[in-house]
């Protein structure tokens, strides 16, 4: 059991993640681990309403994690369940009540809901006291479902939740809420910033976008996979990626209609213009005001550099369109960036987006053939692209195969 300080430094510690974190998931991550932690429970989950559903989002399981193999991921079918009184998540979600079970094998003949036992069986778990929370807004909507599972003594037992337990997971299930809904806020922004893009360049549509994005985080996983980079440090930067690689030619947008929708090659003049997209999409993120501003400043400005330094812009504030100090070359013009200048992020989208951009037909181009497109890229590796990259992109290729098939081009 935790003792009176260090309950008092986790409600610190919870309240500044509440504060801190832009990411919906990792938020929801951090607060699922220290509401276990607070309440010493073996499991919790986040179910959050979609609709007249509530859609299973965020779990872990103590227990269950411990159990397989190190770095490996727990993989739950996100399945929904209707909100009515039929489950004990539904009735928490409908009647906004907090609900507290000892045993969910003996519950009692006067409730209305079930225990739905599939999960234990299909998991070999346990599941034996439950304590439930609605999550609501300040306005008393109901945006989600908090359970932890499990409450433990000291000798791993498992003990029922107390009814002195409900104040505080009641407090911080509302602070969740009113993350999700300022996240939600920030995401739905981000989506509309991206069909603003795709109206422009009709290239560039929410299908590109997505896949880019999708084979980011995965090359970002594998890379830090084979790097020895602890999973807690991928969990963490992996959906600031996913926004950032959405966002990664988002300064497209203030390039004019005759260079990008040119159904020719450009001229050099014209390419020009075109390069100005990679620091016009940097500078709309210049008030870095969270990690999301900073990743995605650096994707965009980063993902047209090449490994060996003949890629664009340089060495450049975004800001100012002039040379970094210290980087200014002969001309006058940003020294090349080369090698490990080039921050990561940008080196793994600028693979993800070229994979891409060859598998797509293109106003000035036809897709090209998978075997010329391996070819392409193998060969680029240490020349335009990173070659530890290129080898996590080979890696983790039939798993790129298969998110290109969630993402069709709506053609
Ligand atoms: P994009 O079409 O999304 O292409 C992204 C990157 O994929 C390109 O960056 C390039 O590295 C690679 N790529 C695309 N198509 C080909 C290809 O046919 N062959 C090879 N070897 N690589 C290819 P890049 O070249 O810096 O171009 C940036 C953006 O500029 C392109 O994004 C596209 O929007 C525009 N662009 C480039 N060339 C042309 C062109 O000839 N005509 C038109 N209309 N747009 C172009
Ligand atoms: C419920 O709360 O009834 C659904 C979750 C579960 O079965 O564990
Ligand atoms: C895309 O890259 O998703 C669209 C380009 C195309 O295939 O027309
Ligand atoms: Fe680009
Ligand atoms: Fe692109």
């Amino acid at each position: 059991m935790l003792s009176e300080k260090e309950k008092i430094d986790l409600i610190t510690r919870i309240s500044l993640d509440i504060n801190e974190a832009k990411d919906i998931d990792l938020l929801m991550e951090r607060i699922l681990t220290n509401v276990k932690k607070f309440f010493t429970a073996d499991a919790g989950s986040i179910y959050l309403k979609q609709g007249d559903q509530l859609q299973f989002s965020h779990t872990q399981n103590d227990t269950l994690r411990k159990r397989l193999a190190p770095g490996k991921k727990l993989i739950y079918n996100t399945f929904s369940i209707p909100i009515n009184n039929n489950s004990i998540a539904g009735y928490v979600a409908r009647n906004s009540e907090t609900v507290i079970i000892p045993d969910v094998y003996n519950l009692p003949d006067t409730v209305p809901y079930t225990f739905d036992s599939q999960f234990d069986s299909l998991s070999r778990y346990k599941t034996g006291s439950m304590l439930t929370v609605p999550m609501t807004n300040q306005h008393g909507d109901v945006l989600g479902v908090m359970q932890i599972i499990n409450a433990q003594d000291d000798n791993f037992d498992v003990i029922p939740f107390s009814p002195a337990d409900e104040p505080l997971i009641k407090h911080f299930a509302t602070s969740a809420a009113l993350a999700v809904e300022r996240a939600q806020m920030t995401r739905n922004l981000i989506l509309r910033m991206i069909s603003m893009a795709e109206l422009r360049d009709p290239k560039e549509t929410g299908a590109h976008v997505n896949r880019v994005a999708a084979y980011a985080v995965e090359i970002y996983e594998e890379w830090g996979r084979t790097k020895g980079l602890p999973q807690e440090n991928v969990d963490k930067e992996r959906d600031v990626l996913r926004m950032a690689a959405m966002l990664h030619d988002v300064g497209k947008v203030a390039i004019s209609d005759l260079i990008l929708k040119k159904p020719a090659r450009l001229t050099r003049e014209e390419f020009q213009v075109m390069k100005s997209h990679t620091f016009l999409g940097a500078r709309l993120f210049g008030e870095m005001q969270s990690d999301f501003d900073e990743v995605s400043a650096q994707v965009a400005l980063n993902h047209h550099e090449k490994w060996d330094g003949s890629g664009y812009p340089g060495h450049m504030d975004a800001a100012t369109e002039k040379p970094l100090p210290g980087h200014e070359g002969p001309d006058g013009q940003p020294l090349p960036k080369k090698g490990e200048e080039i921050p990561l992020f940008g080196r793994i989208v600028a693979v993800a987006d070229v994979y891409d951009a060859l598998c797509s037909r293109r106003s000035y181009k036809e897709p090209w053939d998978e075997d010329r497109i391996l070819k392409e890229i193998h060969q680029s590796s240490g020349s335009h692209f990173d070659p530890d990259v290129v080898e996590a992109f080979f890696s983790c290729l039939e798993v790129l195969k298969s998110i290109a098939k969630r993402y069709p081009n709506e053609e």
